[in-house]
């Protein structure tokens, strides 16, 4: 499904390189020339790209685990065919990723077991459960498709093997997105549970959709080797406000949200339902919760500054997102109060 090339990159190795053989790799990189397995590379780009490769694979098998245990339960056998070649097309990115990072000197016994012992980790995104049908078609659209997104980018990488095998697996990402699009869109166009189902694994799905797209980039991050030569291309603010760009008028458009605003909007909008002038902004944060996000258990509540009533609206959950990562950001979405109507 996906890859990222958010995991951190250590390059201190204390390792001393050859500074003309270092002058050269990066004259070629800057020139825009892949840079092949055997061709020399300082230490700390080979053992960046190796993390950055095994992650992936990783990645790609863990993600699977989830959607492999939906197949004997898809709803209709046209699903159950496109789950299954899903399934299959995952593993084998796994497959090849794995290739990738053996061509960079780690034997494949020795990842397969670095991963079952939590040595190496694999993305985060795939550690939510998916409890329903709903969270197989949102995991389909968009983490598929913030996958896309970010592969894209790592297809313009400086290491030839790993830039082959991203433009293979994006072909076949693009099917998953496909299909995720229609998974939601068959959703949404169906019944009061449908669309329930629907929007409960939106609600679930989108903040990780985010978070996907890694940390706040570092200050100098253009300057770091990650960037610098050329392992990844695009910052991670950047990607998060592609996808944002893209997903959020898609939501939108599907009804999966009500509006699309800030946190202004949508206190505003808060007051506006609650009929009342004054008002002041409760900030809940689940107790002992890491998250230094403002809106941890998912609800934002406009009380009336006398603290009578007040109207409770939903804002999606936006873990860890917060005006230092999106300066200026459309990405805070408020939708309508679930009613019986669904
Ligand atoms: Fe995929
Ligand atoms: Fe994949």
């Amino acid at each position: 499904m996906s890859g990222s090339s958010n995991v951190g990159l250590r390059t201190d190795h204390g390792v001393v390189e050859d500074p003309e053989r270092l002058a050269e790799f990066e004259a070629r990189i800057a020139a825009g020339e892949l840079i092949e397995q055997d061709d020399w590379m300082p230490e700390a780009y080979r053992t960046g790209m190796l993390r950055m490769a095994e992650h992936h694979a990783n990645s790609e098998i863990v993600g699977a685990l989830p959607e492999g245990e939906w197949i004997t339960r898809a709803p209709s056998l046209k699903r159950k065919l496109a789950l299954t070649a899903k399934v299959q097309d995952e593993v084998g990115h796994g497959q090849m990723l794995y290739r990738v990072s053996e061509d960079l000197g780690k034997t494949r016994d020795q990842m397969l077991r670095d991963l079952a012992t939590g040595r190496t980790k694999y993305h985060n995104v795939f550690n939510y459960p998916a409890p329903t049908w709903g969270d197989i078609a949102m995991i389909q659209w968009l983490i598929d498709g913030a996958a896309i997104m970010n592969q894209k980018t790592l297809a313009d990488g400086s290491f030839g093997p790993y830039v082959r095998t991203m433009h293979r697996i994006n072909m076949e990402e693009a099917f998953h997105f496909r299909s995720g699009e229609d998974m939601v869109l068959t959703l949404m166009s169906g019944t009061t549970g449908q669309k329930r189902m629907a929007q409960d694994a939106f609600d679930r799905w989108w903040a990780p959709a985010l978070m996907f797209f890694g940390p706040e980039d570092k200050p100098d991050a253009e300057n770091l080797p990650a960037m610098k030569w050329r392992m990844k291309t695009v910052k991670n603010a950047e990607l998060r406000q592609r996808f944002v760009d893209r997903f959020a008028p898609a939501a939108l458009d599907l009804g999966l949200v009500a509006h699309l605003g800030d946190e202004r909007d949508a206190f505003d909008r808060a007051r506006a339902l609650a009929g009342i002038d004054r008002a002041r902004l409760v900030r809940y944060v689940r107790p002992g919760s890491r998250d230094r996000d403002l809106y941890s258990d998912g609800r934002a509540r406009a009380e009336t500054a006398s603290g009578g009533g007040g109207v409770e609206i939903n804002l999606l959950r936006v873990d860890g997102l917060d005006a230092a990562l999106l300066p200026g950001a459309r990405f805070l979405y408020l939708w309508s109060v679930p009613s019986s109507g669904g």
